[in-house]
């Protein structure tokens, strides 16, 4: 096994991690250096796809305030978003965005060279900053990448996965193992900072906008350590994604600023139909939209609804949306001439580690940043663009708090780490596993059973289901690829969704139960916590 240290430690290389390791390298001496550790290349992640953009709420913007992002942030957040968390990350995005500028990130602007304000669903005024037309993740990530590879205090480890946090006896990170896929081994790194920045879990369900990586390992690793987990239940389906057949699985977005333009969806008969579901039509909330969107579907026995943009002037839909026009263009779609076939898939994961908006988790030493982390901004519904502003103002907030920190690397390791460390360093042999069939039954489980309407009858049905591949695979601690481990996280977080579905007796947000209806009651989070056996951190 390979030992190292570091003073601290990224695990994922999305906006919330680059920007991370940009602010802590700038502000905090690092005897030991700072790793940033990626699943797959260097900027790769659901980030790296975002389209619409990222909440602004900037001095520059007469029509906007503050308190008007607070008041829409908590109207979509259905009664469980914790105000004052709202509060201060949406005071902190002027700050955190100018600073985003210096960096490099280029958001588009007017001929008077002045920012330009999109509007998203469920936003009252344009507040919204965009890169690129529609190419705002791209934007960003390419911008921090850039900076962080000419960064001489941060090492760079790609193809590389965290998969198991080391958490001594009095219940504190000491470090990480990774797995790395170039050379097959297992590594130790001990470092006084975990910082996970793993995104969210979207690849649980058969249909999602995530790329591949988005397999919810953070959250699977920091349950098993201990830490407190919140709000499984609420994961967001976004209305339109690309629907070109029943079969394609990985969904390409196309954006909420499409219909903020002014798109309209219809259904196969060709009716408008939102007006049937809000008075604010398309741009209600997005569990809203997705409901209607499914009722449709299902009463007309369709996979999909259309969305039709062709009524945006032609010039204002080319520039503003390159890459979804190209895209729907190189699948056949004209987008303004043909109505864009769309269906909702999984997009977005309100809940995750628990923890506050400097990063920190219920387990000393181990933070968690942006789509991992539930810090209370989102509460049962996210509205439009304020992840990435959550990915970057709690970066940074971390960076803060981590400047008065002690960061030096522990020394003492105990023997329960010791015994942890032991299990990645004997060799596994075995059954081998066909993942691909294996990872599409839990989708297919989570689709149909934990979708987006549930009841008690289907969710007990799902844990059944979830519980038979769990027995059948065997490798819960060590595994032998990085998909067998994704697959090992996915069985993990598929649980924690079910079990917290299970607990909230209630519609509320995008936790939608046919077998109970919504109220308007004060409503508290759902927190799971596991046991961690004594006899793994014990001497
Ligand atoms: P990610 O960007 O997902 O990064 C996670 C990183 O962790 C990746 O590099 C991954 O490879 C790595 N990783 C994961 N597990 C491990 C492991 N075990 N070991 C090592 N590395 C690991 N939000 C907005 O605010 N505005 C938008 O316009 C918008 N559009 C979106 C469009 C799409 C198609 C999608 C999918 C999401 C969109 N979102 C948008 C949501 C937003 O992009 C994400 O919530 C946000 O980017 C999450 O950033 P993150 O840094 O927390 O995680
Ligand atoms: C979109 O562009 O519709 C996605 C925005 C988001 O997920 O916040």
């Amino acid at each position: 096994m390979k030992y190292s240290e570091y003073s601290a430690v990224i695990i994922g290389s999305g906006a919330a991690g680059l920007y991370a390791a940009l602010k802590i390298s700038q502000q905090i001496n690092l005897p030991e250096g700072l790793l940033i550790v990626s699943k797959s290349n260097l900027g790769e992640s659901n980030s790296r796809y975002a389209q619409g953009g990222i909440v602004a709420v900037m001095h520059q913007n007469p029509n906007d305030k503050v308190s008007l992002h607070v008041k829409d942030t908590l109207n979509a957040g259905a009664g469980l978003s914790d105000e004052k968390v709202v509060e201060y990350i949406s005071q902190a995005s002027d700050e955190v965005l100018n600073d985003l500028i210096k960096l490099g990130v280029n958001f588009d602007k007017d001929k008077n060279s002045n920012l330009m304000f999109t509007l998203e669903a469920a936003h009252s005024v344009r507040r919204i900053l965009h890169s690129g037309g529609d190419a705002t993740g791209k934007g960003i990530t390419d911008a921090l990448s850039k900076a962080v590879l000419s960064d001489n205090n941060i090492t760079v480890l790609e193809n590389a996965m965290a998969v198991e946090i080391l958490i001594s006896a009095e219940k504190e990170c000491k470090g990480v193992i990774i797995y790395n896929e170039l050379t097959q081994e297992h590594e130790v790194v001990y470092t006084s900072a975990l910082i996970l920045a793993t995104g969210g879990v979207g690849q649980v369900y058969k249909y999602t906008t995530n790329p591949e990586g988005a397999t919810g390992d953070g959250i699977a690793l920091a349950y098993e350590a201990g830490a407190k987990i919140r709000d499984m239940e609420f994961i967001q389906f976004h209305p339109t994604a690309l629907a070109l057949s029943p079969n394609s699985k990985n969904r390409f977005l196309i954006s909420e600023a499409v219909r903020g333009e002014g798109a309209k969806l219809v259904n196969t008969d060709g009716e408008e139909f939102m007006s049937r579901y809000s008075d604010k039509r398309e741009l209600a909330p997005r569990d809203v939209v997705t409901r209607a969107i499914y009722n449709e579907m299902k009463k007309e026995h369709s996979s999909n609804v259309f969305l039709n943009a062709t009524v945006i002037n032609h010039n204002k839909l080319m520039s503003r949306f390159p890459t979804i026009s190209n895209k729907c263009l190189a699948n056949g779609v004209d987008i303004s001439k043909d109505p864009i076939p769309v269906a909702p898939a999984a997009h977005y994961t309100m809940g995750g580690i628990m923890a506050d908006v400097s990063g920190k988790t219920s387990i000393k030493g181990l933070y968690a940043i942006g789509e991992v982390a539930s810090t209370g901004l989102h509460g049962a519904n996210r509205l439009a663009s304020n992840s990435l502003l959550e990915c970057v103002v709690c970066a940074y907030e971390l960076a803060d708090y981590l400047s008065f920190a002690n960061l030096e690397v522990p020394q003492k390791i105990d023997a329960g780490i010791k015994k942890m460390i032991d299990v990645y360093s004997h060799s596994i042999s075995g059954k081998s596993y066909d993942i691909d069939s294996l990872k599409h039954q839990l989708k297919d489980v989570m689709w149909n059973n934990v979708g987006i309407i549930r009841n008690e009858e289907s969710l007990l049905k799902a844990k059944d289901l979830i519980s038979e591949l769990k027995n059948e695979f065997k490798r819960m601690r060590k595994c032998l690829s990085i998909k067998e481990y994704e697959y090992r996280n996915m069985l993990t977080v598929a649980s924690l969704i079910i079990d917290s579905a299970i607990q909230r007796k209630e519609s509320r947000g995008a936790h939608a139960r046919s077998d109970f209806k919504t109220t308007s009651e004060i409503s508290v989070h759902s927190v799971l916590e596991k046991e961690v056996e004594k006899d793994l951190i014990k001497c």
